[in-house]
């Protein structure tokens, strides 16, 4: 460890542990493929993230493979892997973070009443089984996380018994989850407080806190959980998680710096960094960011009322209380139109935080000439949606053309040519609306069961030729997939998203059938 983690510590920071590879990921429908995590665990690791929880490596083939080549690549930050308490686990966690500059172990088990239930541990069998486990990670890695799941709702008496044998067998860091969301800031802040004080050892081992949104508290409860003595805080890009989330990394880090007079820590993240991730993570998850989001939404710093204008024109600590370039947000700007060469465009992408190869540099070339040239003014927010439609070229299922009949009389038709696997494929469908029509035409050119789960419009932009943003998500035998795409044209944007749904679905058939779906073994089954 960490005698450089408690020298940090000593020095007012607080560790930033970003677990949107694990945690993040694990939410329904937010799957990542292996190169997304590779692209964002990079991205982590440049802004100043301290430790990285690159996966579950015993979970499938693809997470211990994402969590390695994690390991081998990150420069900077501790890369984490999660193991629960049976030395299986461990040892699949340790040979993926193995290889990095600085790996960590990090186990759990669920310690409260309900989780105990599951593997069907009494209290002292309980112990024995921390006791073994964090051992032997401690025999492995010198820098072992331990975490007792559901910690907010175990007994105090057992709490502090379990901490106390982890930090005994070697554990360097202590995670205290709130794992439903369940505490209040004052409780929170009282644990770790308590923890510290009272448990034999407690001086030596960082704190850390890792909780869940599920009455909008998480930051709240994180922040309290610093003020009682937590030296890391656990977290995630946009607070992806799991129902209600995480904690989001972004508000805990714009609050220690906004508030560093009540608050006084730092982290060591690059906040100016927060806007480009936050947009890669949503595209990437396909889980939108909601407009009124604190620090990454749309309207964070969007001032509406005459009143709040006119007081921004005169000085903007009227009604501002961070800059918007603070969290990397620039002025919306037409720097871009269709005389732009390939040059603009790419030292573009990488002013919005892209960094492309040349193949895929060529592929949204060609997508913004198309647009340039249907659309008058071409803002950041557009060209950050092409991004989306990077790697379309090398999917099974591919949109060669599309037109639909609509108007006042109904049905609607959709003309519609997919490339699948390499061949041409044409259909006429009708449906009640020209969305309904083009999925139709999917639908009976890729026929296939899986139920439409949500299906989303945004315009990127203003105007009535802004591209509409549309996201689509869909269930089959509980894998959840999701598919975004951007265009001018709301039909053509519709059936793109439902095709890179329908995409992502056919991969993860394919990896389920071969046995290594992401989520054939489940974090929750503790035992
Ligand atoms: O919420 C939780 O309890 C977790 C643990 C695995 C740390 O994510
Ligand atoms: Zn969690």
């Amino acid at each position: 460890m960490t005698n450089q983690d408690l020298q940090k510590a000593d020095d007012g920071r607080v560790l930033i542990f970003d677990t949107t590879l694990r945690d993040g990921e694990q939410s329904p429908g937010a799957t990542m493929s292996h190169r997304e995590k590779l692209e964002l665990a990079e991205m982590l690791d440049e802004m100043g993230v301290d430790i990285i929880e690159a996966g579950f490596p015993i979970a499938s083939e693809g997470d211990f493979a994402a969590v390695k080549a994690i390991a081998e690549r990150t420069k900077r930050a501790t890369i984490c892997g999660l193991a629960r308490a049976n030395i299986k686990d461990i040892d699949r966690a340790w040979e993926a973070v193995k290889p990095a500059a600085s790996p960590r172990i990090h186990t759990f088990i669920g310690t409260s009443p309900l989780h105990r239930a599951i593997p069907n541990l009494d209290q002292d069998q309980m112990a024995e089984r921390i006791h073994e486990t964090v051992t032997h990670a401690r025999n492995l890695c010198d820098n072992v996380q331990w975490s007792p799941m559901d910690a907010t709702r175990t007994e105090w008496d057992f709490l502090k018994r379990t901490v106390e044998i982890a930090i005994k067998a070697g554990a360097t860091t202590i995670n205290i989850p709130d794992t439903v969301g369940y505490t209040a800031p004052v409780e929170s802040a009282d644990l770790i407080r308590r923890l510290i004080a009272e448990v034999e050892g407690g001086e030596d081992v960082i704190f850390a806190t890792h909780c869940h949104n599920d009455l909008g508290m998480a930051t709240a409860n994180s922040l309290a959980a610093v003020a009682g003595g937590a030296r890391q805080i656990e977290c995630t890009i946009n607070g992806l998680g799991e129902r209600a989330g995480n904690t989001a990394l972004e508000e805990v880090v714009m609050a220690l710096k906004v508030r560093n007079d009540i608050m006084p820590w730092s982290t060591g993240v690059d906040s100016t960094r927060l806007m480009a991730i936050s947009r890669r993570v949503s595209t990437i998850s396909g889980f939108p960011v909601q407009f009124n989001k604190a620090i990454v939404g749309k309207n964070a710093f969007a001032h509406e009322s005459g009143i709040h204008q006119d007081g921004m024109l005169k000085n903007a600590e009227t009604f501002e209380i961070m800059r918007p370039a603070d969290v990397g947000l620039k002025e919306t700007s037409l720097v871009m139109g269709k005389h732009s060469g390939r040059a603009a465009l790419r030292s573009k992408l990488k002013e919005l935080g892209f960094d492309v190869a040349d193949n895929q540099l060529g592929d949204i070339f060609v997508r913004f000439k198309e647009l340039a040239d249907r659309k008058k003014e071409v803002y950041d927010e557009d060209i950050e949606a092409l991004v989306r439609a990077q790697g379309a070229g090398e999917e099974a299922v591919q949109l060669k053309f599309l037109r639909v009949i609509c108007g006042t009389e109904a049905p609607q038709s959709a003309d519609m040519t997919l490339r699948i696997d390499g061949e041409d494929r044409q259909v006429t469908a009708q449906g009640d609306g020209p969305v309904d029509a083009a999925f139709n035409a999917v639908k009976s050119l890729v026929p296939h069961e899986a139920q439409l789960q949500l299906y989303q419009v945004h315009a990127v932009t203003e105007g009535t030729d802004a591209q509409a943003t549309v996201t689509v998500r869909m269930e089959e035998d509980g894998r959840i997939v999701t598919g975004q795409s951007a265009d001018t044209d709301t039909v053509v944007a519709s059936a793109r998203a439902y095709i890179a749904a329908l995409n992502r679905l056919l991969v993860k058939r394919r990896t389920t059938e071969a046995g290594s779906d992401t989520k054939a073994v489940s974090y929750k089954d503790a035992g």
